[in-house]
Parts: structure tokens; sequence; C-alpha cells
């Protein structure tokens, strides 16, 4: 099967801009604090099967399907971020993981069914956390705070 996937906007610093032919389709979205938004991760490299996440040899290889490498077979990515503003086709954000330039594929609001109480995640996740910088993993720190140490509440 071949999918003709296109971009319906681009990343810029701190925000997404929508293309024109599309602003139409972001009436309502205000209304929303948080949003999904998914990328073309364009400048990964092709995957490995197994790798060390995030190259941290202490921490066994794994598939990369069990982690959130950049480096995908369809260099699909996505982001939970909170909506500051949408202003002429400007999504202004925060938590935006990912490199101006990036192409958007999609943009959602962000629901209660799409989130989970009661989640596992392994202790190396854990590990990656403690120095990591970028916004949205902070944002899933305070989330862990809130449900305990091992994100069950
Ligand atoms: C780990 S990925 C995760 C993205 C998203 N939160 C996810 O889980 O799908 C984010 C990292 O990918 C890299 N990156 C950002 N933009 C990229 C792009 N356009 N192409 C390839 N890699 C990118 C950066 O190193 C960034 O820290």
């Amino acid at each position: 099967m071949n999918l003709n996937l296109r971009p319906i906007g681009i990343v810029r610093k701190n925000s997404i801009q929508i293309h024109k032919r599309w602003i139409k389709a972001l009436r309502g979205i205000e209304g929303f604090s948080h949003l999904i938004i998914v990328f073309y991760l364009h400048l990964s490299r092709r995957p490995k099967l197994l790798m060390h996440p995030k190259g941290n040899k202490a921490i066994p290889k794994l598939g990369y399907l069990a982690t959130r490498t950049p480096r995908r077979r369809n260099k699909i990515g996505l982001s939970v971020v909170r909506l500051i503003k949408c202003q002429r086709g400007q999504l202004f954000v925060e938590g935006l993981d990912v490199w101006p330039g990036t192409p958007v594929l999609d943009v959602k609001p962000y629901t209660p069914r799409d989130a989970v109480k009661n989640f596992k995640i392994p202790s190396w996740v854990r590990l990656l956390d403690v120095n990591e910088p970028d916004p949205l993993r902070r944002y899933s720190h305070s989330l862990h705070r809130t449900l305990g140490d091992s994100g069950k509440n």
C-alpha cells in the first residue's frame, strides 16, 4: 500500500504554523487546553531494530518500537502540548519536543479518553527522565508526581 501524506503545517519555535488551506479547520480549537500533534520526523535516520534508548549503554538493547526514538520506519512522532493561544492559523504551544521545520501531519484535541490513570513504565524510562531537559518530559514528571512514583494511583 502506498500512503500519500501531505503536511498541514510546520513547526516554528514554540508554535505550529498551519498552512493557509487548513486554517479554517482550526475553528473551535481554543476550547481545548491540550492538543495531540502528529509529526513527520523528516531528519531521522533509518531505525535499527534493537538499540540502547538514547544511546545509553547502561540500558540493555531494546526493540525500537518499545522506545520513543525518532528513528522509526515511518518517521511518525507525536507530542501532547499545552495550547496557549491560536492566532491567524498559528498555534502557540508549550511542550513541543521537535525541531523548527518539522512537518506537521495532524492536530487533534486532547480529551479525557486520552488520559490513562493507571499506567506502568519500565525503570529505564525513569532513569532517562532524570536529566531530561525537554518541556514535554517535565510535563510528564509532574504527572508522575501527581500519580505517585510508579505512575500508578
Ligand atoms: C525522541 S523524539 C520524540 C518525539 C515525540 N514526542 C514522540 O514521542 O514521537 C524527539 C527527539 O527527536 C529529535 N528530533 C526533533 N525533530 C526532529 C525531526 N524533524 N527529525 C528527526 N529528529 C527530530 C530531537 O532529538 C528530539 O529530542
